[in-house]
């Protein structure tokens, strides 16, 4: 049995109104870190907040060690949560701040100490104990909310984008902060996001979600290199998959892509998955540093349109290419800084089959 069980998790807000969580199922092992990942609106705030137990479940359960958590009180859960909008009162310093949920838990004084210095180290922030929040930054209040969090020792730790108030800088340099803290205090958390390239540089593993349903669960490698599905494939990665409307043809003993301005052999590894789509429509899916360029027009192992480059936008360690192939504005990832005319002619290969066909009617990945 996993440390948490979310079993056919439903929720409606109203009697007959749309199902905002939609039958989620879900395990997670102890000491895991992950990140519920999706658009605005997707029901991840919903999830956790039925987790924690301020919001009431619809349907189905959820278990921490094998005990069922649903009837329970938020406070008797177990379970710690930060905000986006870290709330830390303001007329508090900050030793009472973190020392508030202990209070309410009537424990002895010399241990309140003990533990929120505990959880002031833990959050570096040792030093700021007798400051108000008005006197400290914003990665500082930060810092006190997770120091709040921690403090009560939770089972389980849900984090709802706390990192979305602070500015670029400190937020990719707080992803490793809460990471080491999560680390260090052998923590059972979930982090939720709409920033994939915060889900990939932090989770353990990935709860990709769309309109309240699990679109896929697995490693950051696993959801980038075997997307589930259309939605997952595009989501994922900067900048986005590129895909195209074609139709699978029979040629020889071959199956051609063909359309939007593209004309691609399918591999040979994908053909008994694609036979079945003869004659159909897919979308075929190419991340854009799988789009190999040829400014000599060679038409390589992987060959799939030709082109002319629109725009150049130079990255330093690379550049992107902006094309127009068929209906399509694809990008091209460059291995290298490129320095292209606009207007240069230019043949594009699909390196190693790295190419991804999905079915039109269900958005799931043939293969
Ligand atoms: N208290 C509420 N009453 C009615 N609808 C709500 C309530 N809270 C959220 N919703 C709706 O549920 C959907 C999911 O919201 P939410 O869980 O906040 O998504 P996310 O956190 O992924 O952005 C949205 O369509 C939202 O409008
Ligand atoms: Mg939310």
């Amino acid at each position: 049995m996993s440390y948490l069980e979310i079993k056919n998790l439903q929720k409606r807000y109203t009697k007959n109104g749309p199902l905002i969580v939609d039958n989620m199922n879900l395990s997670i092992e102890k000491g895991e870190f992950i990140v519920f990942l999706g658009p605005s609106g997707c029901g991840k705030t919903t999830t956790i907040r039925m987790i924690s137990g301020l919001e009431e479940v619809s349907g189905g359960d959820i278990l921490i060690d094998g005990e069922s958590i649903i009837d329970k009180k938020p406070r008797e859960r177990g379970v710690s949560m930060i905000f986006q909008s870290y709330a830390i009162w303001t007329h508090m310093t900050v030793f009472d701040n973190i020392a508030y949920p202990l209070k309410l838990q009537k424990l002895p004084k010399a241990e309140i100490k003990k533990r929120v210095e505990a959880a002031a180290k833990a959050t570096e922030i040792q030093g700021l104990l007798k400051r108000y929040p008005s006197q400290m930054s914003g990665g500082q209040r930060q810092r006190v909310a997770v120091a709040r969090a921690i403090v009560v020792e939770p089972k389980l730790f849900l984090m709802d984008e706390p990192l979305s108030n602070l500015d670029a800088k400190l937020r990719v340099s707080m992803r490793t902060e809460l990471k080491k803290i999560h680390t260090a205090q052998g923590s059972t958390s979930i982090f939720v996001t709409h920033d994939q390239s915060e889900a990939m540089s932090m989770a353990d593993r990935i709860v990709i979600m769309y309109k309240g349903k699990i679109e896929q669960i697995g490693t950051p490698m696993e959801v980038y290199h075997d997307s589930a599905t259309r939605f997952v494939a595009e989501f994922i990665g900067t900048p986005p998959t590129n895909f195209f409307d074609v139709v699978i043809e029979k040629e020889g003993d071959g199956l051609i892509a063909s359309g939007d301005g593209v004309r691609y052999r399918v591999p040979q590894k994908l053909y008994n998955a694609m036979l079945p789509y003869v004659g159909k429509k897919v979308d075929m899916g190419v991340r854009p540093e799988f789009m190999e360029v040829s400014e000599d027009m060679e038409k390589r192992e992987g060959y799939m349109a030709d082109t002319v480059v629109n725009f150049v936008e130079p990255q330093g360690s690379h550049s992107i290419l902006i094309t127009n192939i068929g209906n399509t504005v694809a990008k091209i990832h460059t291995i290298e800084h490129m320095d292209m005319r606009p207007g240069t002619k230019i043949a594009v290969n699909v390196k190693n089959d790295n190419v991804m066909f999905f079915d039109c009617d269900t958005s799931f990945r043939i293969k």
